[in-house]
């Protein structure tokens, strides 16, 4: 998946400023920027939900705005939020999303994957009976329904328990295993350096910094701003905080 040098703009207000970036298969790729720093937007310009100002998103080198229905079939999505039919079952919202992208689903396959994130027991439940974290999971379980070649993923580990993240872990590991490649956005520095093979750091719309966490650490160590917050030895955070800055955001 490629993106080149996308801007997306809501009316008066840039959200994203000519990012480019690209992510290789079998790759899971972070994006870390504070509240409002662009990610939703990007995420969003690439699943074809808001029109980019300018730019060019490349998924498997086929040009997504040219092509939205061969690119769609190779996305998996989960939205910051995301809302299933609230009175439909679990079992029913697996065999609608199922056969929206033909997949074929037997009692057992279903049975298999709804033990795989753990609400195999609670398959008869309604959408608005589900916890948070249970509805979480079956959002990541539905955008990989149909082996999606890239998924993307808005915050997905945000509210779960650590099980629950490590359960996510294990699953996006396993994707890229199979030649898949994740595009997930995150507030946790630990996430971004436990799964992440590189991650890009972006703020006010812009790409400020793109490596793996090592790299990065490597790289910015030394700047002043990082020196400046860090305790001891620099983490990812400090070069994190050193180059968008202190500020909390409105
Ligand atoms: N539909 C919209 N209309 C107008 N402005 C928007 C819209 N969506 C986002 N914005 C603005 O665009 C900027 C980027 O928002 P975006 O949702 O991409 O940030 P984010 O990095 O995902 O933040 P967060 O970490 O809080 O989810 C923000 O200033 C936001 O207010
Ligand atoms: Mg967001």
């Amino acid at each position: 998946m490629q993106v080149d040098d996308l801007t997306v703009a809501y009316q008066q207000r840039t959200a994203v400023r000519g990012v480019s970036f690209e992510i290789e298969r079998g790759e899971i790729f972070g994006l870390l920027g504070p509240n409002g720093a662009g990610k939703t937007s990007t995420l969003s310009a690439i699943e074809g939900l808001v029109k980019p100002r300018s730019g060019q998103v490349l998924v498997d080198g086929v040009d997504a705005r040219k092509n939205p229905l061969d690119t769609k079939a190779r996305l998996g999505v989960q939205l910051q939020t995301s809302s299933f039919q609230p009175e439909l079952s679990i079992e029913q919202i697996a065999r609608l999303y199922g056969g929206l992208y033909g997949v074929r689903l037997t009692r057992d396959r279903i049975a298999d994957s709804l033990q795989a994130i753990g609400l195999e027991e609670d398959r008869g439940k309604r959408f608005k009976q589900l916890s948070g974290g249970q509805q979480q999971r079956l959002a990541l379980h539905i955008a990989t329904i149909h082996d999606p070649l890239l998924l993307l993923l808005d915050e997905p580990t945000a509210g779960l328990d650590p099980q629950s993240r490590r359960g996510l872990w294990r699953r996006i590991e396993q994707l890229r295993g199979e030649g898949s490649s994740i595009l997930l956005t995150t507030h946790s520095m630990e996430e971004a350096q436990a799964v992440c093979d590189r991650v890009a750091i972006i703020d006010h719309g812009t790409l400020l910094t793109l490596g793996t966490p090592a790299d990065l650490i490597a790289k910015h160590q030394n700047d002043p701003r990082v020196l400046e917050v860090a305790h001891g030895a620099v983490t990812l955070e400090d070069v994190f905080i050193g180059l968008t800055g202190s500020e909390i955001r409105d």
